[in-house]
């Protein structure tokens, strides 16, 4: 299947892609870090503020009403797109690095006590190891990571050899925003039989393969809207609804309340007693017309269809003798981390962008998984719904000109 077939002149629809570096197309490698957005979230975000903008629910005036009609209405896109069973288990954050430390917090006050354990992984992303830091350092929780085999998949029985009695939670990566693996369901069974919650960090799932909450089965799920063609600022927290309302909330203010005295305060039922101050109203909304556009195209077909992306530069890939391609699970997609040799992984991002391709380059916020593959950067180009095979070529075809002009063999 190439672009024709996932959706006719699919680039058309994201305006930033007639974007020119240089004389160059423009060639985005970097949807992992964030994805561009269609014409039709940027114009809805427009459209909402010119002809609806009101804050939400606290009001009976139009504006208002309406605001707050579609602020809801993308929860109920996000509880269908995440075939979640409830609108109640849908909580709207400004990004998935605030739904991580809202159930760091949240867990620990109601669930947690000094000495208890969490398990980790020594591929997550930083936004899912800073928020269990705190509560080690602060509050006497010991964390353990499970380790990765060779090619970057979780070592299953180095997991279940870290679950003693006093494990309570693991907090894992769906899909490694470094390698692209895509974590066993097998994590999610062995956890359940251990009794053990399972919160997992959805940011690179959720756009490119098909999640069902139901399905999947995890506790607590995390994602950024940005991620997945809406707009940023606007994240999403799915929690079982029996978890979080045992849940005590994170952040207190205006909308998160039932009734407020001197003396204290009741809060108000999910979803809204993780929802304090005015919420990112407009990004909601910007949000749920993203899932829309996916689902007009289908997240089977986008699977599918990436899958075979991710395969065919991994087999340009391995004709370049002079690339070290981190990526190699058999279980992965759309991201690959590659360095090549002698070259610093900035200076070929750099190049890359002058032909046009935007790559990134760093520890892409996993400084610890870059100690343990003895580098301090690698480079990770990224796919998307917009992006084809012809382009692969280009990018192959600019990682030779790369090696020659940096005189490496
Ligand atoms: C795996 C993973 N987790 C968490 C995050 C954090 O996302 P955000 O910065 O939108 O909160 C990212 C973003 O790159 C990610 O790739």
């Amino acid at each position: 299947m190439d672009q024709i077939e996932l959706k006719e002149n699919i680039q058309a629809d994201f305006p930033a892609l007639n974007k020119k570096i240089l004389k160059n197309d423009l060639i985005y490698f970097d949807t992992a870090a964030s994805a561009q957005k269609p014409s039709v979230v940027i114009n809805e975000l427009s459209d909402f503020y010119l002809n609806h903008y009101s804050n939400v629910s606290r009001g009976v005036h139009t504006l208002c009403v309406e605001a707050t009609f579609k602020y809801e209405d993308a929860r109920k896109k996000v509880q269908k797109f995440l075939n979640a069973y409830s609108e109640n288990e849908i909580i709207f954050t400004k990004n998935a690095t605030e739904s991580i430390n809202l159930i760091a917090q949240s867990y620990y006050q109601r669930y947690l006590k000094s000495g208890d354990e969490i398990i980790l992984s020594v591929m997550e992303h930083h936004s899912n190891l800073l928020p269990w830091y705190f509560l080690r350092d602060n509050y006497g929780i010991v964390l353990k990571f499970i380790n990765i085999d060779s090619d970057g998949n979780l070592n299953l029985d180095h997991f279940e050899t870290l679950i003693t009695k006093k494990t309570k939670l693991v907090a894992v990566t769906h899909l490694s925003n470094v390698f692209g693996t895509i974590t066993d369901k097998k994590l999610i069974e062995i956890s359940r039989a251990n009794d053990l919650h399972i919160l997992l960090d959805g940011c690179q799932s959720i756009s490119h393969i098909k999640v069902d909450m139901q399905e999947i089965d995890c506790d607590f799920y995390a994602f950024s809207g940005h991620k997945i063609y809406g707009p940023s600022g606007i994240g999403v927290l799915y929690g079982k609804e029996n978890l979080l309302d045992e849940l005590p909330p994170f952040l207190g203010g205006g909308g998160m309340i039932s009734e407020v005295t001197y003396d204290g305060a009741t809060y108000a039922a999910l979803p809204n007693k993780f929802e304090a101050g005015t919420p990112p109203l407009v990004e909601a909304h910007g949000l749920g017309v993203a899932l829309d556009y996916v689902e007009s195209i289908g997240m089977d077909k986008i699977e599918q269809y990436e899958k075979i992306l991710t395969e065919y530069a991994d087999q340009k890939m391995a004709d370049l003798d002079f690339v070290i391609n981190y990526s190699k699970s058999k279980n992965k997609t759309s991201i690959i981390s590659f360095n090549l040799n002698k070259i610093h992984a900035h200076e070929v991002a750099s190049f890359l962008d002058v032909e046009g391709i935007a790559v990134r380059a760093g520890h892409h916020c996993c400084q610890p998984l870059m100690k343990l593959l003895n580098v301090t950067a690698t480079s990770r180009i990224s796919f998307g719904i917009y992006n084809t095979k012809s382009e692969i070529d280009y990018f192959i075809d600019s990682l030779t000109k790369c090696k020659n002009f940096f005189g490496v063999k």
